[in-house]
């Protein structure tokens, strides 16, 4: 009897050791320890041996069921624990694994150089004004001195939407409004980006739709020595610190006197290339002191209020800035152009 005893929990102990799952621990359960087991079995032989044997096999049962019960929990937990183990194993990330790269969007050099420039004015203290791009004839010609029958107004033909309705075809009309908005004269300062059309001459540099920023100054004390200090530091901010200004006489109807100006050649530093095609000096904007006509048509008295004007072609900074020779690249959206910003 000992010996089946021993023989009978050697086997379970050995037989619960091979499990691997929680059933195989319950099934075996019920083999060894059930009602039908053999350990029942045993129990009940046991009354039929004789007395001073019964205190012995009894306890040797007992201990045998303890054992086995001991190796189901013990075998418990270890499934449990290697069920742990394995999902852990399976959700490990490998921290040194090269990452999936996030694909990260950058702000177009059209945008780009625009806030570039709105930066350098708001450093000098002006506003950004915007209007809207569909604008009245009154603003956008008659009241910058352009009227109905000015011949300069065939440098910007645009679409019209009706007689006096049409897409405006520089920021300037802004200043009209920001001017008119200003009913108490105080100082105005302001800088107007946007979108602006033209008619369509379309070639390499020009489109019939660009960008523009207009920075515009009205005051009582306000000079051409002040339009000069504004433009060299900021073409120094945009073209280096180095640079240099020229200024040429020119014609805007809505300023008086009108100037082109060149920043010294950046490429060359003014002896002379390709870029600069061999002058030492690259146009790069327009500007001029406020027209009296325009002051006056807004509601300035001339003989107290002066004023100028810088006007900005967003695309030609950029291009000149960053040596592209089609503007068309600018519109295409072409993320190989668009990324080397
Ligand atoms: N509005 C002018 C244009 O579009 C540019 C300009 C602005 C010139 C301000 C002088 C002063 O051509």
């Amino acid at each position: 009897m000992e010996k089946k005893i021993n023989k009978l929990v050697e086997e379970a102990l050995q037989e619960l050791g091979k499990a691997s799952k929680l059933n195989d621990l319950m099934v075996l359960k019920a083999k060894y320890l059930g009602k039908k087991s053999q350990f029942n079995d045993f129990m009940r032989e046991l009354k039929d041996l004789p007395n001073n044997e019964k205190p012995k096999v009894g306890k040797l049962v007992n201990i045998g069921k303890n054992k086995i019960n001991h190796k189901i929990e013990e075998m418990k937990e270890k499934i449990e624990a290697d069920k742990i183990n394995q999902k852990l194993k399976e959700e490990t990330i490998d921290v040194t694994l090269p990452g999936k790269k996030i694909a990260q969007g950058k702000k177009h050099i059209f945008t780009q150089t625009i806030e570039e420039i709105e930066d350098i004015f708001v450093g000098l203290g002006y506003e950004i004004k915007e209007g809207p791009e569909i604008e009245e004839d009154k603003y956008n010609f008659e009241m910058l001195n352009l009227p109905k029958d000015h011949p300069a107004r065939d440098m910007q033909d645009s679409l019209y939407i009706s007689e006096e309705i049409l897409l405006r075809t520089h920021t300037s009309p802004v200043q009209v409004r920001s001017l008119l908005e200003n009913a108490d004269k105080k100082p105005v300062k302001i800088i107007s980006p946007g979108r602006v059309y033209r008619k369509d001459d379309d070639d390499q540099t020009h489109s019939h739709q660009f960008g523009q920023v207009e920075a515009l100054v009205v005051d009582k004390k306000t000079s051409l020595s002040d339009l000069k200090g504004t433009l060299l530091l900021a073409a120094q901010k945009l073209f280096g610190e180095e640079r240099q200004i020229r200024l040429r006489p020119s014609y805007f109807p809505f300023t008086e006197p009108s100037v082109e100006v060149d920043v010294s050649c950046y490429k060359c530093n003014g002896t002379g290339c390709s870029m600069c095609k061999n002058t030492g000096w690259i146009e790069i904007l327009g500007a001029g002191m406020v027209n009296n006509n325009v002051l006056k048509a807004c509601g300035y008295d001339p003989n107290e209020f002066q004023g100028f004007a810088i006007g900005f072609g967003v695309e030609r900074i950029a291009m000149l800035r960053h040596g592209i020779d089609d503007i068309r690249l600018l519109y295409t959206n072409d993320l190989r152009f668009n990324s080397q910003f």
